[in-house]
């Protein structure tokens, strides 16, 4: 080959390196794929996602992208466990392998399903005030509902029946953190559950992340600079060396406004149930 061709072809590899560097979390050769080390399990919209890709950012993770619903499923159960491992990404040894599936933490059957299939996992759960999360939740199910064409109930009408509120509703259960908690510690020994303050996580990302890193006994990497504020969103968004990218529009979307009334309502309910996930839990939340 002419060396011009190559001084050329050197060229052109140089500035895809510089326009697309390789992501931090670069596979080695060795890498293989294995069942997760680490599981997100939840709580619906706790802010799972931003939990996800904010630890992502640290060289020794790797996280499936979607959420495999491995024992929740039993479409997927019955698949059996070299199936999840086959779902998971590569990782060169040293790394930590993540899931994320939210919906783990408030179905019944998954705390022994995952203990048996993962007995040494650590367990991750991101928690918020439980009437935020319910807007939140109720506020994704109406999109979904929306974008299917199908027929919409205002909050109002799921939340009170006869004037009192709908304990039947969904939304309302999965914000009784204490009951599915309380499911999970007859398995999970207390310290290898880590919680996450998704309230905080909104507010300032980093000393949530530092107490995650903590936890995994991961090397510190995650720093400020990884993190900025997007006025325009309204939330921390990521800086990966140059690259910048905000959570998906599906996240931090506008929440219903709620009768004050009602919203008492809730808070009042709410009360009793968060002591008791304090006392659970092993500490407090600022929460309303
Ligand atoms: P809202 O859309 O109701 O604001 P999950 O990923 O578990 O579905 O949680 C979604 C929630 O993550 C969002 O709920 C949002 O408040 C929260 N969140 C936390 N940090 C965020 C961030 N940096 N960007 C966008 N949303 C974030």
């Amino acid at each position: 080959m002419k060396s011009g061709v190559v001084v050329l072809m050197a060229g052109v590899i140089f500035a895809l390196l510089c326009l697309f560097p390789p992501s931090a979390n670069a596979m080695p050769t060795n890498a293989t794929l294995r069942l997760p080390d680490v599981v997100i399990i939840g709580v619906r919209k706790g802010g799972t996602r931003a939990l996800l890709e904010m630890l992502s950012l640290h060289r020794d993770i790797v996280a499936a992208q979607r959420e495999l619903h491995f024992f929740d499923w039993d479409s997927h159960y019955q698949r059996g466990v070299d199936w999840y491992a086959s779902q998971m990404p590569l990782a060169g040894p040293g790394q930590l392998t993540v899931e994320k599936t939210p919906a783990y933490f408030t179905s019944s059957r998954v705390p022994e399903r995952l203990l048996g299939a993962l007995p040494s996992a650590r367990l991750l759960l991101i928690v918020r005030e439980p009437v935020e999360r319910l807007l939140s939740d109720y506020t994704q199910v109406f999109q979904h509902r929306l974008e299917k064409h199908k027929p919409q109930q205002t909050l109002e009408t799921l939340l009170m029946r006869h004037g009192r509120l709908n304990l039947d509703y969904r939304a309302l259960n999965r914000s009784l953190y204490h009951e599915h908690l309380q499911r999970w510690l007859r398995l999970v020994p207390r310290a290898r559950l880590h919680l996450v303050d998704g309230d905080a996580l909104i507010r300032d990302p980093l000393p949530e992340m530092r107490k995650v890193e903590e936890f995994l006994q991961l090397e510190p990497q995650i720093n400020a600079h990884n993190f900025y504020f997007n006025q325009t969103k309204g939330f921390f968004c990521l800086r990966e060396r140059r690259r910048e990218r905000c959570l998906h529009t599906s996240k931090g979307r506008k929440h219903p406004h709620l009768a004050p009334e009602i919203l008492h309502k809730l808070y009042d309910y709410f009360h009793e149930p968060n002591q008791k996930f304090f006392q659970l839990a092993g500490r407090t939340f600022d929460w309303k």
